[in-house]
């Protein structure tokens, strides 16, 4: 197997960067779309029945409501909800041996995600970028400045990415699962950064927050505020939670 830089599952993650420069020329490919659903008209159709009694199950409701949410209530999200939701994404459950398991899924046991945040509007958490050391279940805080809109900037400007309580920003520490599986490893890279958004997301659901995962940024932007080297390491993934709004109050005559 070549080194990390020669491999075509590194190559393919670097080649499909964003940066500002080369953003404006990108064009949709020439490639025909296909329909959303796929269908099997000659089969045989059997209705599949929804008066479950697993409805009663308490994740029905969460995923039930779910949905990208892009606007907040102007309002912190607490240190505990935040424990919650980095343990729901990323915490230590089990252990045997030199393993050690988390609550989302990972090719081989081998965690190659780090994840990393804005706190933008946590009580009792100074604004910042922290990341999240998931065997001492702690947080490190990496900047002492607010870093809200640095990150909605590299964000492509996405301006809710501000206006979150808390941004969430994943990386690959790519040598993790590409030293044991070479080019398949990325596949599994990229499969891991799906199960730990998706446990976030109804994690934040949970806590009465919303979640919005957000896969648009300039790579190199993201990775320079997050020290990162994007030779070794680079963001793939990001959320952004914040307060669900309250519906509007009815009035009675
Ligand atoms: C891989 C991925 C990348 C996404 N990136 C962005 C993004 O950069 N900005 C954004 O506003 N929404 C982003 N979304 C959210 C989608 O727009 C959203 O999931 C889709 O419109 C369906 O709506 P729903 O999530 O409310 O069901 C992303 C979703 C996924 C799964």
């Amino acid at each position: 197997m070549p080194e990390l830089s020669e491999c075509s599952g590194y190559r393919y993650l670097r080649d499909s960067a964003y940066d500002r420069e080369t953003i404006r020329h990108i064009r949709r490919p020439a490639i025909e779309q296909v329909d959303t659903f796929k269908r099997y008209p000659d089969a045989e159709t059997i209705k599949l029945p929804t008066d479950w009694t697993l409805k009663e199950a308490r994740i029905t409701p969460l995923l039930q409501k779910r949905r990208s949410l892009r606007k907040y209530e102007n309002e912190s999200v607490s240190i505990e909800e935040l424990a919650f939701m980095l343990w729901a994404s990323q915490g230590i459950t089990a252990s045997s041996g030199n393993y050690t398991f988390r609550t989302a899924p990972s090719g081989g046991a081998l965690y190659p995600i780090e994840t990393y945040f804005s706190a933008n509007h946590v009580e009792d958490l100074n604004p910042g970028l922290y990341h999240f050391d998931v065997e001492n279940f702690s947080i490190d805080r990496l900047t002492t400045t607010d870093s809200a809109e640095a990150v909605a900037a590299a964000c492509l400007n996405q301006k809710f990415m501000a206006q979150a309580a808390v941004s969430f920003l994943w990386s690959a520490v790519i040598r993790r699962s590409m030293s044991k599986y070479g080019n398949r490893g990325m596949r599994y890279i990229l499969l891991d950064a799906g199960h730990i958004c998706q446990n976030l997301v109804i994690a934040a659901e949970a806590t009465g927050n919303g979640a919005c995962p957000i896969a648009a940024f300039y790579d190199d932007e993201v990775n320079a505020l997050l020290g990162l080297d994007p030779e070794e390491e680079t963001v793939l993934y990001a959320a952004a939670v914040g307060k669900r709004v309250a519906p509007k109050k009815q009035c009675s005559l």
